[in-house]
Order: structure tokens, then C-alpha cells, then sequence
């Protein structure tokens, strides 16, 4: 398949790296490509960013079949670009393809496509530390159709929006709030997908969260209301009695890449991540007999987030003193500094710009 490339006629201006967040600005061009059942996938393109237009019947916005991956491109000190791990992103999108009822895409192609959007955006790639380039490719189903079933064509695109710290509070520990009275995700739903329902699930609970001043939600299993699952924008893992834990993938959780990093990692520097169930009552028995000394996030967008508090039904667990633990800064520095190309990447995880 040929990749036609049409340029922008005019640029943006590139924005302040100091005043970048999360998600709000979007390089000078795209990469689409369709699907039919007569051409199969067809006419991949890197274009100019722009909307892409659909009828108002698109199968998309009535029924959310819709799938997402999030990946990043950093500056190396030489002035190098790298994406981090990309091919397990491109894995993972063809799982919740897979369950999504979507046409699979040569994962090879796609990366290839991405890196070419890349290369075409590469201005855009910031460089302070801190900052990235986020990467977005998504498929949407287009079939102009109000009956439920799966769509016949698809639009595959990919954006790109560079991007500071996901949290507002940046790499300071974050406040969460455990809910016992809404779910994200059921065993045998979609909770393991990266589509587009399972965080709009996630939403109402986010807006309880804030107003009783915490910055996201930390869901239990969808069945019992027992078992930690995950932040639904991070996975979670804590530090107990020095042991670090990790909820195990049950199938409604999703199966991070920054989570599956942090689990390498451990085990390379002799301190492997127990992968298990872990109830919510462990967990509060934990924190009252002084043993649970640290709680982190990891994700691709936040990358290793510390946890400073914790809120279960009227009870407020704070975290070690306040401050960053010793495994989050362990964590967050070692994943950037291969990320940012300032350690030696010895498990080949950076895929470098030509
Ligand atoms: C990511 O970490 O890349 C995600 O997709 C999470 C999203 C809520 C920003």
C-alpha cells in the first residue's frame, strides 16, 4: 500500500513548552486511513489536521464502537526522536479491535504510518523535560447506520498533541477516591479494551470525585465492590510491608504498557511485582497497622503517578509522609530516563525516528 503525503500550506505556531498540559493543542497534520469490505483497508494518507466529516447517523456516535491507543515520542540530548514501546501499542490495538468486531491492521503498516506522521511533525516533538509528544491513533466505526451491529467501514486516524504533565498536580503525589457505589468495568465487559465506553463510564464518578476535592476514581471489581481494580486513566500498585502489589489482570482491567514496564523493571532490580487480587479491606487493614507505605499510578499519559491519599467511604487514608515514596521516584526515573534516552536502553524499548 502506498502512503501519500499532502502538506500543510500554512503552519502553526509552536507553543511554549512551559505551558503545555494535556491534550489541547494538535500538530499540523493527521494520518487517515478507511476501510471497506471491498478494498479492505485503503488509502493511507498523511494530511493536513482537520475534522473529519460524518453524517449525523455515523455508527460511531450512537453505539461508541471505537477504539484508542496512547503512546509518546520524546527528544533525546543529541536532538534525536524516540516513541517508547510503540509495537505493544500496536498489539494492544488490534486486541480491542478484536473485541470491538474491527477489521484487523497490519500492525507493521501502522507503526510505519505513525512513524511517518512523525517524521512529518517532528518540529512539534517538545523538548523541556517533562514533555512529549502524545501520540493518538484511533479507529472509528463510519457505516451511516442506526441499527446495532457491527459497522461495515471504518476510519482509522492518528493526532498528535504535544503534552506536559497529565495531572495538574505533575509529578506530586494525587489524591483518589474509592467508590463503592459505581463500577467502570464487569469481567466479560470490555474493561480490558482501550474503547471509547469504558471511559465514558468512568465520568460521572471522576465528577463526584471532584467535588469531594479528589483528582480521580479508584475502581473495585464490577461484581463483589472488594477487589482494587485500576484509576481508569492508570493502573495501580502499591508498596506494602515492602512488597510491591499489583491488582492482577482479571479482564476488566486494562494491560498497561507503562504497568507491564514497571513490572519488568522490578523484576530486573531483584524486587518482582506480585500480581494478585488485593481487597480493599487488605488494603485499610494495611494502612491502620502502619505497613502500606506507598501507592503509585502508572500509565502512559501520567506515567508513574504518586498517591498521597486515599478516601474510602468515611475513611481517609494518607500515604507514607506526604511526600514522593522511594519506588515512584525509583519508577518515574528510570522509565523517563530510558524514555528521554538519558539511560542506556538495554531492552531495546525505544523505537528511534530515522
Ligand atoms: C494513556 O495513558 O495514554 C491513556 O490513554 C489514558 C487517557 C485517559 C489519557
Amino acid at each position: 500500500m502506498e502512503l501519500t503525503i499532502q502538506k500543510a500550506e500554512t503552519l502553526k505556531p509552536l507553543p511554549n513548552d512551559s505551558e503545555l498540559g494535556f491534550g489541547t493543542i494538535f500538530t499540523d497534520h493527521m494520518f487517515n486511513m478507511d476501510y471497506n469490505q471491498e478494498k479492505g483497508w485503503h488509502n493511507p494518507r498523511i494530511e493536513p489536521y482537520q475534522p473529519i466529516v460524518m453524517d449525523p447517523s455515523t455508527m460511531v456516535l450512537h453505539y461508541g464502537q471505537s477504539i484508542f491507543e496512547g503512546l509518546k515520542a520524546f527528544k533525546t540530548p543529541s536532538g534525536g526522536i524516540q516513541v517508547f514501546r510503540p509495537t505493544e501499542n500496536f498489539k494492544r490495538f488490534n486486541r480491542s479491535g478484536h473485541r470491538l468486531c474491527m477489521p484487523p491492521l497490519d500492525e507493521e503498516f501502522a507503526l510505519k504510518a505513525m512513524m511517518e506522521l512523525l517524521k512529518v511533525d517532528q518540529r512539534w516533538v517538545p523538548s523541556t523535560p517533562g514533555t512529549s509528544l502524545y501520540i493518538r491513533p484511533t479507529i472509528i466505526a463510519m457505516d451511516p447506520y442506526i441499527g446495532v451491529r457491527a459497522s461495515y467501514t471504518y476510519r482509522f486516524f492518528i493526532i498528535m498533541s504535544p503534552v506536559g504533565a497529565y495531572y495538574a498536580e505533575g509529578f506530586n503525589p494525587v489524591k483518589i477516591w474509592v467508590t463503592d457505589k459505581y463500577v467502570r468495568a464487569v469481567r466479560g465487559g470490555m474493561g480490558e479494551v482501550k474503547t471509547a465506553g469504558n471511559y465514558a463510564a468512568s465520568i460521572y464518578a471522576g465528577e463526584e470525585a471532584h467535588r469531594l476535592g479528589y483528582t480521580q476514581v479508584l475502581w473495585l471489581d464490577g461484581v463483589e465492590l472488594k477487589y482494587i481494580e485500576e484509576v481508569g486513566s492508570m493502573n495501580i500498585f502499591f508498596v506494602i510491608d515492602d512488597e510491591i502489589i499489583t491488582p492482577a489482570l482479571s479482564g476488566s482491567i486494562l494491560s498497561g504498557i507503562t504497568r507491564d514496564t514497571v513490572k519488568l523493571l522490578a523484576e530486573k532490580w531483584g524486587n518482582p511485582v506480585t500480581e494478585r487480587r488485593l481487597s480493599i479491606d487488605e488494603l485499610t487493614a494495611a494502612h491502620e497497622a502502619g505497613k502500606l507505605q506507598e501507592i503509585f499510578g502508572s500509565g502512559t499519559a501520567a506515567v508513574i503517578s504518586p498517591v498521597g491519599e486515599v478516601m474510602y467511604k468515611d475513611k481517609i487514608m494518607k500515604v507514607g509522609d506526604g511526600s514522593v515514596g522511594k519506588w515512584s521516584q525509583k519508577f518515574f526515573n528510570a522509565i523517563t530516563d530510558i524514555q528521554y534516552g538519558n539511560l542506556e536502553d538495554t531492552d531495546g524499548w525505544n523505537q528511534p525516528l530515522e
